[in-house]
């Protein structure tokens, strides 16, 4: 059983491992930028089961103006993942947010767009293949609003299909990875749930290669209860694997002020514990991995531009390296 840790040497050393509690992969996202501290090296070595990078692994980092692809980052996490006998999550390779001026420059030619697009994922995932445990292969896909897909570089070239020739590239490159499909606010609008999983049904009526659906559950403290069984409920009927894939939870976009805090603490941790038994309710065969996004709470990106008045406190330790009861409450949840 866990003990409650005051100190931040204490806290990395007298508790169990977070992932020996759990019988499914428990991962963590990371960055290079945090590999040359001690303290995040070895908690994030001792509690957790997989890495996602948390942005080197992305277009914005790999593709270069030139077309060119450089891996140097994320082959430093790949190495340090295999040296801790973890593996790593890929993400992403195909996202609304980045497209780059390369594929900018293509986007008068849809013949050599799409030769573009498909060298770059099979680019990425032959770089890759045997070393990532699976690829988010389109990350974000639907309006919030649920009205239809996002519009976006991609498929406005080459059409709605961008996302189905995206798997059977990605498929191609590496008929062994599992594919996920991966979104955010699943959990807040039914509306995009619902079109979530119409794309998600037409893709499998299709036989496109899709094999995880991920719900990131990036929420606040006053998420109402029941939302993330609900989400969590609705994606596994399709009888997919799922990935609860980017967990933290805000008390600053709950709570008006900082004073507010005081007030959310409870409804977090219930939230956080909602999360835990929701996801581990799953039959073991459809749990693919639940991912924490960030080590400490000075690790998130909530905290990383502007930490404000008062910085947020959405994940499982404090900025000292101590399990947070929030986290007491996510381990005791899943024991
Ligand atoms: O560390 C570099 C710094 O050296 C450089 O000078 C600076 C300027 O280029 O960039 C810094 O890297 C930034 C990195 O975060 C670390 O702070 C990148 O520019 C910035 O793009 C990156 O943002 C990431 C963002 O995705 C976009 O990739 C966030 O860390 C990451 O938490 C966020 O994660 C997303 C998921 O991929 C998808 N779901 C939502 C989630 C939160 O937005």
């Amino acid at each position: 059983m866990l003990n409650a840790c005051t100190t931040g040497e204490a806290a990395t050393s007298n508790i169990a491992p977070l992932k020996s509690h759990i019988d499914f992969p428990l991962g963590i996202c990371a960055m290079t930028a945090q590999m040359d501290d001690p303290q995040w090296k070895s908690m994030v070595a001792t509690h957790f089961d997989r890495i996602t990078p948390e942005w080197e692994m992305k277009m914005e980092y790999i593709l270069q103006p030139d077309g060119s692809l450089r891996f140097d980052a994320p082959d430093r996490i790949v190495r340090q993942a295999r040296l801790n006998r973890q593996t790593v999550f890929g993400h992403t390779l195909i996202w609304y947010a980045q497209d780059g001026e390369h594929f900018q420059k293509l986007k008068g030619d849809r013949a050599e767009f799409e030769i573009a697009y498909r060298a770059y994922i099979s680019g990425v995932m032959n770089h890759y293949k045997g070393h990532v445990d699976g690829w988010d292969v389109v990350n974000e896909p639907i309006r919030d609003d649920g009205s239809d897909l996002r519009d976006c570089l991609w498929r406005e070239v080459l059409g709605d299909a961008y996302i189905d020739i995206a798997y059977r590239a990605a498929h191609e490159a590496d008929p062994a990875c599992p594919l996920v499909l991966n979104d955010y606010n699943l959990e807040y609008y039914p509306a995009k749930r619902k079109r979530f999983l119409q794309l998600v049904e037409g893709m499998m009526t299709r036989g496109t290669p899709l094999h995880v659906l991920g719900t990131q559950t990036h929420i606040a403290a006053d998420l109402p209860r029941g939302a993330i069984t609900q989400t969590i409920r609705e994606l596994a009927a399709t009888g997919l694997k799922i990935h609860l894939s980017e967990l933290d939870i805000s008390l600053k976009e709950a709570a008006k002020n900082a004073l507010d805090f005081r007030n959310y603490r409870d409804a977090q941790r219930a939230l956080i514990e909602e999360a835990a038994e929701a996801y581990a309710a799953l039959p073991s065969g459809q749990r693919f991995g639940l991912t924490i996004w960030g080590l400490r709470d000075k690790d998130s990106w909530y905290n990383r531009e502007n930490r404000g008045v008062r910085p947020d406190e959405p994940l499982l330790f404090d900025d000292k390296g101590a399990l947070k009861p929030l986290g007491q409450a996510f381990v005791k949840a899943l024991g």
